[in-house]
């Protein structure tokens, strides 16, 4: 949920405002506000943003970073799935600002809760409710699917310990309905060795998702047909083509791309894996890195000893996220200066409560490892 409250400054203002002017009102709210606020940004956000960020890191890091600091607001510079998160981790008294509320993210919203209880109670009917079956949530979700994973003996997992939440939900049940990205739950999936025959997708406009009772009752993973429309752009022709073109080019890729792309790459993982990656490899070592287009083109300014490349040789940028500007950041800090506190991000008590279950089970089940 988001509160929409009258802005003491109009955005229009800040529409005509030179860079060096929204730079000049960025830095000017920032001291006026002190330790009052803090802003985070994603490691996907543009550059003229990021350099205000207090905190940079992943969704789930940022949240975390935000809670442990003793500021009364989160200005998020990301999409809404991750202010939801910091508003869910944070203290009570903490207020969670989303700068547009256009940033959405296109897989969050590929699953909404009413498809997925729908999903749950079709699967109920045909029996398959019988087995034991976990829903599992990616962080990339609504702050609402969290929570059914919190009431329903599930769990919420990040592209960094997707593999040690399936090891344990794999020897703890019979399968797993993974939301929402298809390729997240594919890939990790096929780590275990599960094959592809085993794996349903649900399709949420289609009656039992597009699959016959058998294959549902049969599968080990059922995996929700969502995806990522800036690592769908990956494409095994991409991989071939840079082989070709820079002899000794490492592909380090998401494991939100295609399962093919992720088969023929030679690294794959988080964000913060593969920046990781990068900063711990030699200079002169080579890269074709299958993400977003600003983290990668920063991993190239940082190391101009390492030849680093984006896979895609078009732009792979993550458009919701591009809706965070220094404009909206300008306007939301200098309306927080008035008093006023715009675009805030409000996850309600129950779902809250319900989702940091889900959360403090995540991180139960990742720390025991
Ligand atoms: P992280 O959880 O690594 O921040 O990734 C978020 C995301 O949106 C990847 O596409
Ligand atoms: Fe969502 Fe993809 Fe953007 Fe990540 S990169 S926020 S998954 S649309």
């Amino acid at each position: 949920m988001s509160s929409v409250i009258e802005a003491v400054r109009p955005m229009e203002d800040y529409l005509v405002m030179s860079e060096a002017e929204l730079d000049e009102r960025i830095a000017a709210a920032k001291r006026e506000l002190g330790s009052r606020v803090v802003i985070l940004g994603h490691h996907y956000q543009r550059d003229d943003v990021v350099r205000h960020a207090d905190l940079t890191g992943d969704s789930y890091q940022l949240s975390v970073m935000a809670s442990k600091t003793d500021a009364e607001f989160i200005v998020f510079c990301g999409v809404h799935f991750m202010a939801e998160s910091a508003d869910v981790l944070g203290k009570p008294t903490q207020r969670v600002i989303l700068p547009d509320l256009g940033a959405g993210c296109s897989m969050a919203d590929m699953a909404t809760i009413d498809q997925v209880e729908d999903a749950w109670e079709q699967l109920r009917e045909i029996g398959v409710l019988d087995q034991r079956v976990a829903p599992i949530t990616y962080m990339n979700s609504t702050a609402a699917i969290k929570a059914f994973c919190g009431r329903n003996e599930g769990v919420v997992c990040t592209s960094s310990n997707a593999v040690p939440l399936f090891d344990v939900y794999l020897k703890n049940f019979d399968k797993m309905f993974f939301f929402p990205d298809q390729h997240l739950g594919r890939n990790t999936g096929k780590k275990f060795g599960i094959p592809l025959e085993k794996m349903a997708l649900w399709d949420p406009h289609k009656e039992l998702g597009g699959n016959s009772p058998e294959e549902l009752l049969e599968a080990k993973l059922i995996l929700w047909r969502g995806h990522c429309s800036v690592h769908g752009r990956f494409k095994p022709w991409h991989v071939d083509q840079i082989r070709e073109k820079v002899p000794g080019v490492k592909i380090l890729v998401h494991p939100e791309c295609v399962h093919e792309v992720v088969e023929m790459s030679d690294l794959n993982g988080s964000t913060s894996y593969i920046i990781k990656t990068v900063e711990e490899s030699p200079a002169g070592s080579k890269w074709a890195i299958g993400t977003e287009v600003n983290l990668v083109s920063r991993l190239a300014d940082r190391f101009p000893d390492k030849e680093i490349h984006l896979l895609a040789p078009d732009l792979c940028m993550c458009a919701t996220m591009y809706r965070i500007s220094p404009q909206s950041l300008a306007w939301s800090l200098d309306n927080l200066v008035e008093g006023v506190v715009v675009n805030e991000i409000v996850v309600d008590d129950e779902t809250k409560h319900f989702a940091n279950i889900a959360l403090a089970r995540m991180i139960e089940m990742t720390e025991k490892k």
